[in-house]
């Protein structure tokens, strides 16, 4: 992959993998992950006006409003560390941010180059979502059986205590499913058109597999 082609998004259902693959990508190229879920969460614990507006909407399931996600996020985009690169995970979710992303990065004579899409099934992912295991110290994140911890609670990589994520109960996970299909689907055909898709990765394929099949997407 040639240096300038660093501004990446990770497109994918809830529990596709995008928070799997963002953080061994961030050390493969060098370039900062960002999650405009974790942004929230990062909110929501430090008890800020945004984190309990954020609550209200991820508790559900639902998404939080264009205008509040799009503030965020461009704000983020601007700083210093995105400069060479970024991944974004879970940015945009609407036609609405992805029309303000391209507008955005154009005025500052950027671009995105790849959108890597990630596609599983639904039964697929919940039965991963509903196993998943996420560390509270440093965010890594592991699953029940699949991929499991080293030592049971505890996270391989900091220690730090294992937990579930609020919105990771079976009805909610299915709700944020819907509202992926509704929403953020269309942003494959939106890609597509703009010829920066690239579908990786089967639904069976092992978090390692799946990131064999991106850097060669890449040419890393
Ligand atoms: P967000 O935090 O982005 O959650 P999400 O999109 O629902 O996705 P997840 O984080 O659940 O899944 P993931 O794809 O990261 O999968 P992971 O790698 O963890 O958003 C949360 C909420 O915030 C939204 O519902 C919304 O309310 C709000 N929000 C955020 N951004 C927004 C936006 N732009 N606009 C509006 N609202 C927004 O993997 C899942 C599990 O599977 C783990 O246990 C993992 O270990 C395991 N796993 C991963 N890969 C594999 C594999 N290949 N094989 C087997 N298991 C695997
Ligand atoms: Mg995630």
């Amino acid at each position: 992959m040639t240096k300038q082609s660093k501004n990446l998004i990770l497109l994918g259902a809830p529990g596709s993998g995008k928070g799997t693959q963002a953080a061994k990508l961030t050390k493969r190229l060098g370039v900062p992950a960002i999650s405009t879920g974790d942004i929230f969460r990062e909110n929501i614990a430090k008890g800020t006006a945004l984190g309990k507006e954020a609550k209200s909407y991820m508790d559900r399931g639902e998404l939080v409003p264009d205008a509040v996600v799009i503030a965020i996020a461009l704000d983020r985009l601007d700083a210093p560390d995105c400069k060479d690169g970024f991944l974004l995970d879970g940015f945009p979710r609407t036609t609405a941010q992805a029309d303000a992303l391209g507008a955005h990065l154009a005025a500052s004579g950027r671009a995105i180059d790849r959108v890597l899409l990630m596609d599983v099934s639904t039964e697929e992912l919940v039965r991963r979502i509903t196993g998943r295991l996420v560390c509270k110290a440093c965010g890594a994140s592991y699953h029940e059986t699949d991929i499991p911890p080293a030592r049971e609670g505890l996270c391989d990589a900091c220690g730090g205590a294992l937990t579930k994520r609020g919105d990771d109960e079976e009805a909610t996970v299915r709700n944020r499913i819907e509202v992926y299909n509704a929403n953020t689907a269309p942003l494959a055909a939106y890609y597509e058109e703009r010829k920066l898709l690239v579908r990786v990765a089967s639904g069976a394929a092992t978090p390692d597999a799946v990131f064999a099949d991106i850097v060669k997407v890449l040419g890393e």
